[in-house]
Formats: C-alpha cells, structure tokens, sequence
C-alpha cells in the first residue's frame, strides 16, 4: 500500500471517528453556554426576581418554562435524552418523588446544598433539594369563630362546623398532599373519616383556588378554610385593596398543635437525568439556597426559608412559631394514590 492511500484510509478513518464524536458533543453537551433551562411549576414573582438576580451574578440566563406539573413529568419523561429541561421546580414533594419514582433526576452533588438545607428537606439521594416550606392551615372568620373553638385538622369534620366549611377541589395537588399526610399521621381509617366529615360539612362544592376560599370566608360565606399560609401573606401585601381588605378579616391558625404538627409541605428543585447545563444548574441550585435568596423567597412570596440560618418574612413571624408534621416528604408521593382514592369515595369534588 503507497504512502497516499494509506494516509487516505487514515483520513477516513479519523473522519468516521471525529464526526460521532462531534455529533455526540453537541447532542448531549453544551456545558460551555451561558444558560440554563428551568421547568417550573411555580408561578411566584419571587422567582422571576432570584432568576434576574442569578443572571447578572454569574451571566447565566435562566429560560423558564411554566406548565402544570404533571404536564412538565410527562413531556421530560417523553423527550427523554433530548430534552431541554435542565431543572425541574415544583411546588409539591408528592411532585418530586413522582419525577424521582420515574427516573428523571440526576443526583445534586454539592458540599454547598448540604451545608444550606437540611438532610429531612432533600431527597436520600439529593435527587431533589427543598427550598421553600409552607404549611397548610385553618382560615377563620375574625368576626364569627373564636381561635378557641379551633383545634386539629379532625374538628373542622365535626358536626359543628355543618354548612360553615368552604375548600379547594380534590383534583388540585395540595388538597392531595394534605390528605396523604392525615393517612401516615392519623391513620387510613381515621383519614377516610375525616374526608367525609369535611364533605358532609362543605357549605358550596369545591371550587376556586386558595385565595378564593380566603374571600368566602371573609364575604360570610362560610366561617373556616383550609389554605397555605403564603396566599394569606401575599393577599395582605397585595397591591389590591380588596384583596387586602379579606386578609384583614381572616385569622391563621396551626391545628394539631398538642398533637400530631401542621402539614407543611415543600417547594424543590432537582436537575434533570439528561441535562445539557448540568453545571450551570448546580450553580443556581447553590444560588438558591443561600442567605440572599432564601431571604427572597420568604419576603416576596412569603414561604417559610429551607435554610435553617434565614428567618422567616416579618409577617411570618408574626404568626408565630408552630409544630410541623414529623412526616418524611417522600409520603407525600407514596400515599398520593390512596389519597385520591378516598377522595373519590368521600365525594369530595
Ligand atoms: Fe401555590
């Protein structure tokens, strides 16, 4: 074989090699571009503010795509490897153990996650990283109930409060994640029975999301809601005056106070199985775990800081301190079906 044809053969070759190789860098990798795509769930204004803040930190563009979270599982789920997610946040740990369960997280490795937020607010695995906590509390009329006729999450299915109750569909996620907790803390027998004593109780069918139960309450529709303490904060400082005038007539109150804690539940963010910026997602990951963003997060969106050294906004504080379900965040997911189950043959729209 001639010197020429073997340095063809060769050229060929390397040809065959070098153009897989290439096409494989560009399909799987672009570690060197200056953005990170995020699916979210959330729909804050806390959010879009800590995104521009990480932009012109580190020069990083963060491009959100917002849906509902099912919706965000299933289409990461169907693109697979060419998938642009590079993060998934969502507003719900029955939402983060689903996208775990199938697969679409990659672990978080960083000493800065681990130093931030505690272990009981990250998956066992870090697939996903917990940022903000909320609790899901009873609403009451300031005019009509007394805090001292409050108690536990199982009074509000008693006869007492008969035609005095309005709530949130079954269908949405929290109602769901609330139930799934009352199953691991009381019990499926006792959570069944709670599920029909609150239907028996409704004084409209579910309707509406968690600020419209706050209007019921204070229009006289009913007396008591169950609804997360963020919406109070954000209807409180809202820029429309009817909107705080109903944040003035509701109470906060933390059931299951002697007993077994709050429900709170958890917004996290993990970093998809088959992002294209994994560095870049780690980097905003870190970001919002700090100091800067915790405090953020809880004075623009009013949820509780994941990071034990931030103090929660000023109005949260004035709630007060409260005991939290001792509950691990992943039972939320795992009872997730059951919960719907009893749902459904409670009657609960
Ligand atoms: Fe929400």
């Amino acid at each position: 074989m001639n010197v020429l044809l073997k340095s063809l053969r060769m050229f060929v070759l390397l040809a065959l090699l070098i153009v897989p190789l290439a096409a494989c860098t560009t399909s799987t990798s672009n570690e060197g571009d200056q953005v990170v795509n995020l699916y979210t769930t959330r729909h804050y204004e806390s959010d879009d503010l800590l995104f521009d803040l990480f932009e012109e930190k580190t020069g990083i563009k963060v491009n959100v795509v917002s849906e509902e979270a099912n919706n965000l599982i299933e289409r990461i789920a169907t693109e697979g490897e060419s998938t642009q997610a590079d993060l998934l946040f969502t507003a719900d740990a029955g939402t983060l153990n689903k996208a775990t369960e199938r697969g679409l997280f990659q672990p978080v490795a960083s000493s800065t996650v681990e130093a931030n937020i505690p272990a009981s607010l990250r998956d066992k695995k870090n697939h996903w990283v917990g940022l903000t906590k909320r609790a899901r509390v009873i609403v009451y009329s300031l005019d009509r109930v007394k805090p001292e006729q409050l108690s536990t999450y199982e009074d509000l299915a008693s006869a007492k409060w008969k035609d005095r109750l309005v709530v949130r569909t079954s269908t949405q996620i929290y109602n769901q994640s609330l139930l799934a907790s009352l199953i691991e803390v009381y019990g499926k027998d006792r959570a069944t029975k709670w599920a029909q004593g609150i239907v028996s109780n409704m004084k409209r069918d579910p309707q509406g999301n968690d600020r419209a139960q706050a209007t019921a309450v204070a229009s006289g529709e009913a007396d008591v809601t169950i609804m997360n303490t963020y919406y109070l904060g954000l209807m409180m400082n809202s820029a429309d005056k009817a909107e705080q005038e109903v944040a003035k007539k509701v109470g906060v109150f933390f059931p299951d106070q002697a007993t077994t804690g709050t429900h709170v539940n958890i917004s996290g963010i993990g970093i998809t199985k088959h992002a294209k910026h994994t560095a870049n997602a780690q980097k905003l990951i870190e970001f919002l775990t700090t100091e800067q963003a915790q405090r953020i997060f809880s004075d623009a969106s009013f949820e509780y800081p994941a990071n034990p050294a931030v103090k929660p906004s000023n109005w949260l504080q004035s709630l007060g301190e409260f005991k939290e379900q001792n509950i691990e965040m992943s039972v939320l997911g795992t009872n997730n079906a059951e919960a719907v189950r009893i749902f459904t043959e409670s009657g609960w729209k």
